[in-house]
């Protein structure tokens, strides 16, 4: 089965083809960086306008690298939501009105389950699995006792972690996003030279906050003779990471404990951080659970955890009508 998949739910305008048989074929991805780096975040409108423009061209250039045309597909598997909602509804209507010209099943995709899903693109998930979702706009704990199933054991109460790598990134003066550039100064970072916070580390539940960490970050800059040096940033970032890395451990393994899975697996944007992978993959070693994480082109956003996340829901008996709606907000509900 061929599932061409569309992913437009934040500023990657990105289309990718899965075949069942043989894997992820092609998986495009036209980032609008450059253009909202210039305002330090994403404009939701400009976003919207790029995805318009740039997605028909992607379906059309992965059509014909791949020598197939629209009547060659199996379905076709769309973000529904959460994210933009003016972003949503360019991939959302444009999904539609390919798998209405072409006859072809549509299937919505619950953006999370995508990250989740990006697992199994290069590797066998086994389960009961705890999974950490780490992106641009969650954090979240989530059981997962088998595929299609899923438990939020927890979340963060303010910042997510990559909201919290995002906004210290913007307060040392490295560009957006913050995450790449801050992993990689923190690899050449001084341990010990500052102390930022760990909040709710004795509370029971299993909840995070980040926002403080950026009033920590920006106090301890503003303590340094300005401008910063090369080391003093990448001081800051090695221990931005670490507090960052120490929260997220922390709650990932108290759940896996808690739920006595067999396996843990991280998500989103901030599963391709080296420094949350080399801890989970330490800390998963020593407890003896399975962990391998996702390709870092999969960690990020990207279609091809969307079409091959629709293969799992066409092959469950699962897709959706034309009246299918884009959803802002939403929890990530199980198949069942
Ligand atoms: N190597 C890295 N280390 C840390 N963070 C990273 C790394 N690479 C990317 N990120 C972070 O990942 C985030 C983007 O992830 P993603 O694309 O999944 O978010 P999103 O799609 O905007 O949010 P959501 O998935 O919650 O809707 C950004 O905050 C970015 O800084
Ligand atoms: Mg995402």
């Amino acid at each position: 089965m061929k599932v061409l998949g569309i992913e437009t739910s934040c500023d990657d305008t990105s289309v990718a083809l899965y075949d069942s048989q043989s894997g992820v074929a092609e998986n495009l991805v036209s980032s609008q960086v450059q253009m909202h780096n210039h305002f330090g975040g994403v404009v939701p409108e400009l976003a919207s306008r790029a995805h318009l423009v740039n997605l028909l061209p992607l379906v059309d250039h992965l059509l014909k690298s791949q020598n197939l045309e629209l009547k060659d597909l199996d379905a076709v598997a769309v973000t529904a939501g959460p994210g933009l909602v003016g972003a949503l509804l360019v991939g959302l209507s444009t999904g539609k009105a390919l798998a209405m010209s072409a006859d072809l099943p549509l299937v919505g995709i619950h953006h999370i389950e995508g990250h989740i899903l990006a697992n199994a693109l290069t590797n066998e998930m086994v389960f009961p699995a705890m999974v950490l979702v780490v992106s641009g706009g969650h954090t979240e704990v989530i059981h997962m006792p088998e595929i299609g199933v899923y438990e939020k054991l927890g979340g963060t109460l303010d910042d997510a972690a990559g909201e919290a790598y995002d906004k210290t990134a913007k307060l040392l003066g490295l560009p957006y996003p913050g995450g790449p550039p801050i992993d990689q100064l923190a690899a050449r970072g001084t341990p010990g030279r500052f102390k930022f916070p760990r909040p709710l580390q004795k509370d029971p539940r299993l909840v995070f906050s980040f926002s403080g960490l950026k009033t920590a970050v920006r106090l301890a800059v503003e303590k340094l003779p300005p401008p910063l040096n090369d080391q003093d940033v990448a001081d800051v970032c090695y221990e931005v990471q670490e507090a960052i890395v120490d929260s997220l451990t922390d709650r990932l393994f108290r759940a896996a404990r808690l739920k006595h899975v067999k396996a843990v697996y991280l998500a989103g944007g901030v599963a391709a951080n080296s420094g949350l992978r080399q801890r989970t993959a330490r800390e998963a070693k020593k407890r003896g659970l399975h962990f391998v994480a996702p390709e870092g082109v999969y960690c990020t956003d990207n279609a091809a955890m969307i079409a091959y996340a629709g293969w799992c829901h066409l092959n469950a008996g699962r897709c959706d009508g034309l009246d299918l709606d884009s959803f802002p907000r939403g929890t990530l509900t199980s198949w069942r």
